[in-house]
Formats: C-alpha cells, structure tokens, sequence
C-alpha cells in the first residue's frame, strides 16, 4: 500500500458505508437526507423506499416530487437524470455500462448515460438499457426491457420494449 492510496481508499469506503445504510435505514424522513448527501443533486419532496440501491450515487440526478419504490437499482456509472415527478416501481434496473465483448474478455467497458424524462412511470421489473432516453411523460409496462429511446407520452411494454399506445393526456399524437 502506498501512502497515497489512503484517502482514496478512506473515500471510497465511506461511500460504501453511506450506500449500505441509505439502502437499510428504516426511517422514511432521515433515508431521503442519506441520499441527499451521496447523489450528485437531488429535489424537493423526494421518496425513496427501503432497499433502493445506487452502484455509486455520485453520478445521479433526482428531480422534485420523484418516487422510487423498494428494490430499485440505479447502476449510476454512466450517469442517471431522473426528471421531476417520475415513478420507479419495485425492482427496476437502470443499468449504464455495457462490456465491450467483441474481443476476448470484459474488462473494456462503455459508460452510457440514461436520461428520465418528467412525469414518467416506469412498472416494476423493468430493465432500462444504458444509452437510453425515455420522454416527458412516457410510461413503461411491467417487465418490460428498455433497449432503445421512449417516446414522450408513449406507453410501451415487452422485451424488447414497443409502443403500445400513447397517453391521452400526451402532447404528441
Ligand atoms: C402498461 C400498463 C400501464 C398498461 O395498462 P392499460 O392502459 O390498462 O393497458 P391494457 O391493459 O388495456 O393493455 C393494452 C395492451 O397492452 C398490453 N400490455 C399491457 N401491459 C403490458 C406490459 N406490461 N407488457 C407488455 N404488454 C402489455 C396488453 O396485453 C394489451 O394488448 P392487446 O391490446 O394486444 O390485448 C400496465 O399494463 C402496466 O404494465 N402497469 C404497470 C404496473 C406496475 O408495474 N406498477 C408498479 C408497482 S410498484
């Protein structure tokens, strides 16, 4: 170990803590000001249930009035904006890094942001692919695997994910 290894291994480690106990903390009120000191920025009136995890937190974005239900997990690597008003359901996956697999091995990775639009919901058990965009307003079926952009005010819903209508209340038609 070198000497100058020790405040990055400090740093990271009290990350780490900081995650686990934001994950854990029973308290509704106090786990939302955990949050609030590991993300890069977060809004107003924002509820986040137990057993939401974020791989790093230091690359998310939460707007106001967001609800993230219990076993979310926001792989933040790439970076995740989560617009004002959204809804995650339980056990969503927001992933951003894919493994370069062309060649021999994984180690080569690629960051790709994912960008959450306002007003969305996104159902439970959906996998949300890095690189993608989902629009204003837009909702994601149950289960559904997100591999391209969402139209803002669509419904989609599959794997992979396709347009099942739009909203009514959408501004496009
Ligand atoms: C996407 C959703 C909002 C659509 O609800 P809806 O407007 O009432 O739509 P309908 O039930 O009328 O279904 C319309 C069509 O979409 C299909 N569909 C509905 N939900 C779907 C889904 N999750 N995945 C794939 N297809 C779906 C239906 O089979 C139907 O197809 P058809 O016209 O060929 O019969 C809803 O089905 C859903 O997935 N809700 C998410 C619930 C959830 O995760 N809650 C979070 C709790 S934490």
């Amino acid at each position: 170990m070198r000497l100058t290894d020790i405040p990055t291994r400090t740093y990271r480690s009290y990350y780490r803590a900081l995650r686990a106990l934001a994950c854990m903390w029973p308290f509704e009120n106090s786990r939302s000001l955990i949050y609030k000191s590991l993300v890069k920025k977060m809004g107003h009136n924002v509820v986040i249930m137990p057993f939401v995890y974020c791989i790093y937190g230091t690359n998310l974005v939460i707007g106001d009035d967001v609800f993230i239900n219990t076993g979310v997990i926001l792989e933040d690597a790439g970076g995740i904006c989560i617009g004002d008003g959204t809804h995650i359901g339980c056990k969503a996956i927001l992933m951003t890094t894919d493994h370069r697999y062309e060649n021999d091995g994984l180690k080569c990775i690629e960051l790709k942001p994912i960008t959450i639009g306002k007003n969305v919901w996104i159902g439970a058990n959906t996998s949300i692919l890095p690189g993608v965009t989902v629009g204003e307003g837009a909702v994601i079926g149950a289960g559904a695997v997100v591999t391209s952009d969402v139209e803002p005010y669509s419904v989609v819903g599959g794997v992979p994910a396709k347009k099942i209508k739009m909203r009514k209340t959408g501004r496009s038609s």
